[in-house]
């Protein structure tokens, strides 16, 4: 197959993200070089706000879509584009006006240059972001067999989800959360810590002076057999280590220490029910990614605890692809790109998207 040439746009939140990419399929693999990944953050905007504000993330997605297309085209964007062979988006989940600036921007471009557009699932953006797990010199390549049954543990602030994959672009989610997603009971303990925005990376930098073991946590399991997640419960075990649940009355604690045994224990409950769900499916790979698995603690407490209890290859991306980035979203689309042989249909913004329904 000649190279071809796939364009991403992920906009699904609060980073306005694009990349270009270009794929050869070879009889047993399909091998990716990433020519470019950028990446504009609204962080600072939100900041101010504890969270994301949906109506700037929109706006500002609208003044970022055109300098990042540009950067990402290296600056020659109508000439480049004439050459990309698709163009893949972020369609859902995510929030409604976000998702729509992407969505939009790839329908005009796929209009106006005649190339077919390609609905991307933002979970399967994560998912296939782990592929470059072992990326060199910008390549990578994705074995077409051998690696199913895989399961992939998303983690990010709207997602906490066991998907069980038995082939490319198939998915079914055998495990979630029925309260808070991981990255949210991050971002709401760092809130009640007063770290600021966004929970994670500041929770990890403060966990690292605290001892783990000072609090004993609830490790909130649900049922023992279910592959469901819990962490509402966590979050309140959190507060109420902070202030008396009756009378409001602030209590003395240690902020570096409850971060670290808050992390700790959100940690294990990941790990352990991946273990549970590798076991169950007998996968032959297990994949972690979403912006939680940028956690240094949570890579090392899962490979290491993975590679004790089971014989999975392990893939996780690099630390700046764990969290939203479009090269994800460029690998899946051009995955759809191969198999679908241009037939699609024109994406629309769908912000309760679930991936089983993809097909
Ligand atoms: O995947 P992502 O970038 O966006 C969503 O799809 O939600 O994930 C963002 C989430 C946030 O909740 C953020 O606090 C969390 O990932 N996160 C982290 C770390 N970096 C980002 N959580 C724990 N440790 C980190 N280092
Ligand atoms: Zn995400």
């Amino acid at each position: 197959m000649k190279m071809k040439k796939i364009l991403a746009v992920e906009t699904s939140c609060d980073e306005t993200a694009m990349s270009l990419i270009e794929l050869s399929e070879k009889p047993d693999r399909f091998s990716f070089k990433i020519l470019t990944n950028v990446v504009a953050s609204q962080i600072d905007l939100h900041k101010k706000w504890g969270g994301v504000y949906p109506e700037l993330a929109s706006r500002a997605h609208l003044e970022a879509i055109v300098p990042v297309l540009a950067e990402t085209m290296a600056a020659k964007t109508i000439k480049m584009l004439k050459s990309v062979d698709g163009i893949a988006v972020t369609a859902g989940p995510g929030l409604i006006g976000s998702l729509l600036m992407g969505v939009e921007t790839a329908n005009i471009l796929g209009s106006f240059f005649s190339k077919p557009v390609i609905s991307v699932n933002h979970l399967e953006g994560h998912i296939y972001s782990a592929f470059c797990s072992a990326i060199k010199n910008r390549s990578l390549t994705i074995p077409k067999k051998d690696i199913f049954p895989a399961l992939a543990l998303v983690v990010s602030g709207g997602h906490t989800s066991l998907i069980l994959m038995n082939e490319h672009l198939s998915y079914k989610t055998v495990g979630q959360t029925l309260d808070d997603a991981a990255g949210e009971a991050f971002d709401k303990v760092a809130k009640i810590l007063e770290l600021g925005y966004p929970g994670g990376p500041a929770i990890e930098k403060l966990a690292l002076s605290g001892n783990e073991n000072a609090y004993e946590l609830p490790l909130s399991m649900v049922k023992r057999d279910a592959l469901d997640f819990s962490f509402s419960g966590l979050k309140t075990a959190v507060l109420y280590l902070t202030k008396n649940p009756v009378t409001g009355e602030k209590r003395k604690f240690n902020r570096a220490d409850l971060a670290a045994s808050f992390q700790k224990t959100v940690c294990e409950i990941l790990t352990l029910k991946t273990i549970q769900a590798i076991k169950k499916y007998q996968t032959k790979t297990v994949i972690l990614s979403g912006g939680v698995s940028a956690n240094t603690y949570l890579r090392e407490h899962f490979q290491k605890a993975i590679k004790k209890e089971t014989d999975a290859t392990i893939l996780i991306p690099p630390k700046d692809l764990s969290t939203d980035n479009a090269v994800g979203i460029a690998i899946a689309g051009a995955m759809h790109y191969v198999k679908n042989s241009n037939v699609y249909e024109v994406p629309q913004a769908q912000p309760n998207w679930k991936i089983d329904n993809r097909s």
